[in-house]
């Protein structure tokens, strides 16, 4: 279990984005409903963004509702909604404290009404946040966000205004909803899943991924300082050679 000196602060992770999996199956083990779980869920993520203050990273994605979701049952649907626009509101407070600026990618209108109204508010009244930005991806499906950059892409170039030859991957992400963040560096999917679930494709193209067997509720601050601790330990070589990212490190040392 790592702590928090052991955590290397000149060589932190830009952006961490969290794939906040096991909710059901926590519940389970113990015979409650799911909601139980999703609920214990909401106690981790609070943990979790006092783990993120406290380390000093400046942007963390957290999946809070798929595109794919919608396919649930409508109790845990609905379930969910209220819960993630309630939870937010319960931590606005701590939130504005913390200097943490609350943020949404993927399409936040679905949201009912009232959770909508709650979720703008928080979303408001944190927008001055300095340290750090709590992106949550809420109706966020990777696939239908690159959908919609193509399309304002294209929409331009009918119009005239770009030449489709003249498209660059810039000119994708600037279209993307995580226009105004670094991509992620370290993706942590809890829940023993190893897979992406249509979250970030584009954005995580050089993302170290960390995958824990520990069921989100259950994931604590140690937890997350041993996902940093191991990303700090991988050499992140972007298509080159390890000895040229060797060279490269003493270089920057001199
Ligand atoms: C993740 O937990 C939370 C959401 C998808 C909202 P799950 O609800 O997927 O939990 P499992 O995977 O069924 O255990
Ligand atoms: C991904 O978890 C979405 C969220 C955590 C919100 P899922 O539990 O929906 O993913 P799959 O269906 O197992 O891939
Ligand atoms: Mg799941």
């Amino acid at each position: 279990m790592a702590t928090l000196d052991q955590i290397d602060k000149t060589r932190l992770p830009k952006h961490i984005a969290i794939i906040m999996d096991g909710n059901g199956r926590w519940a389970k083990q113990r015979g409650l409903e799911r909601s139980a779980g999703h609920r214990e869920g909401l106690e981790a993520l609070r943990r979790i963004m006092r783990a993120i203050q406290e380390v000093g990273v400046k942007y963390v994605t957290v999946y809070s509702f798929s595109t794919e979701n919608w396919n649930r049952p409508k109790e845990e649907v609905d379930a969910l909604m209220n819960l993630i626009a309630w939870g937010l509101k319960s931590e606005e407070q701590n939130m504005i404290e913390m200097g943490a600026r609350l943020e949404f990618i993927g399409d936040i209108s679905r949201m009912p009404e009232e959770a909508l109204r709650v979720t703008n508010e928080v979303i408001a009244s944190t927008s001055q946040g300095q340290n750090y930005t709590m992106i949550v991806a809420f109706n966020y499906g990777s696939r239908d966000e690159i959908t919609r950059s193509v399309r304002a892409i294209a929409e331009k170039v009918a119009k005239g205004e770009m030449k489709p030859e003249d498209i660059t991957e810039e000119d994708i992400s600037r279209n993307l909803d995580t226009r105004n963040y670094p991509d992620p560096d370290l993706l942590i999917r809890t829940g023993g899943e190893e897979r992406i679930s249509n979250y970030l494709l584009w954005q995580m193209a050089y993302a170290e991924m960390y995958f824990t067997p520990i069921f989100w509720p259950d994931f604590t601050k140690a937890d997350i300082y041993d996902a940093i601790v191991e990303f700090q330990n991988r050499e992140r070589r972007f298509g080159k050679t390890s000895a040229q990212i060797q060279e490269e490190e003493k270089e920057k040392l001199l």
